[in-house]
């Protein structure tokens, strides 16, 4: 059967690669660009959510994130809420949607694209690490929820990986990034994408509440 899956931030980076190879592997891909759906934003989140209330979504993937790294001193209100917002209180407002359908179904897959830093931490992190350990957090939660419902919830949590939220950084603070990593390099964002496909697919039977590592080795340190 064609599952349908719904994927935030599939427009680059990791989200891209996870769309697009979805999409190859034959899955019916919503993948809604910013303007149809804007995490930052309760009215847009809730409209985004009525236009879809009949839609069959099987499987959602929690993919959009942001991280603008401040010192506790210098953490703006802005950058509280909006990283709040779309990191996490988003992703569950989007659960909350979907949830009711997989049950009805019977049937449900949830990834949440969590960090490394949602079992680490760094400096100048506090929020991107708030929200990233949130979100395994919600990912455990639902897994004792949902798995009477056969929805297996997971986080994946990445390492450095070749996208815009770190090729942003000047080319010497990416070397750098790169000398703490075992492997010697950056993930490209397909090799995500292949764990996200097996943990939504038929395939993943049994595994459940868990948040998967895919860092290239950098926690071993
Ligand atoms: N790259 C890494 O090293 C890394 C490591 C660990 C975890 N992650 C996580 O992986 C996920 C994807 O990251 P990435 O590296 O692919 O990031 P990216 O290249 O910066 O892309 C971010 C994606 O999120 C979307 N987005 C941002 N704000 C949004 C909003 N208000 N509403 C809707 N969509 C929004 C963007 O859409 P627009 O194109 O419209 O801006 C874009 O598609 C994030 O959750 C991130 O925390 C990344």
């Amino acid at each position: 059967m064609k599952r349908t899956v719904l994927i935030t931030g599939g427009s680059r980076g990791i989200g891209a690669a996870i769309a697009t190879l979805l999409k190859k592997e034959g899955y019916a891909v919503i993948a809604p660009t910013r303007a149809e759906l804007d995490l930052k934003s309760d009215n847009s989140i809730e409209s985004f959510i009525q236009h879809h209330k009949a839609a069959r979504i099987d499987i959602l993937v929690n993919n959009a994130g942001v991280n603008n790294p401040q010192r506790i001193d210098e953490v703006s209100d802005e950058n509280i809420t909006e990283t709040m917002q779309i990191n996490l209180i988003a992703p569950v407002k989007l659960i909350r949607a979907v949830v009711p359908g997989m049950k009805k179904r019977k049937w449900g897959r949830i990834v949440n694209i969590s960090s490394m830093f949602g079992i680490i931490a760094r400096g100048r992190q506090v929020l991107y690490a708030a929200t990233k350990h949130g979100i395994n957090g919600v990912t455990k939660a639902l897994c004792l929820e949902l798995a009477p419902h056969n929805i297996l919830v997971n986080s994946v949590c990445p390492g450095f990986t070749a996208t815009d939220l770190v090729l942003r950084n000047p080319p010497e603070k990416v070397k750098a990034l790169v000398a703490e990593v075992p492997v010697g390099r950056l993930a490209k964002p397909v090799e995500i994408a292949r764990l996200v496909h097996f943990l939504i697919s038929e395939k993943n039977t049994y595994i459940t509440g868990e948040t998967v590592l895919i860092d290239g080795g950098y926690t071993c340190r």
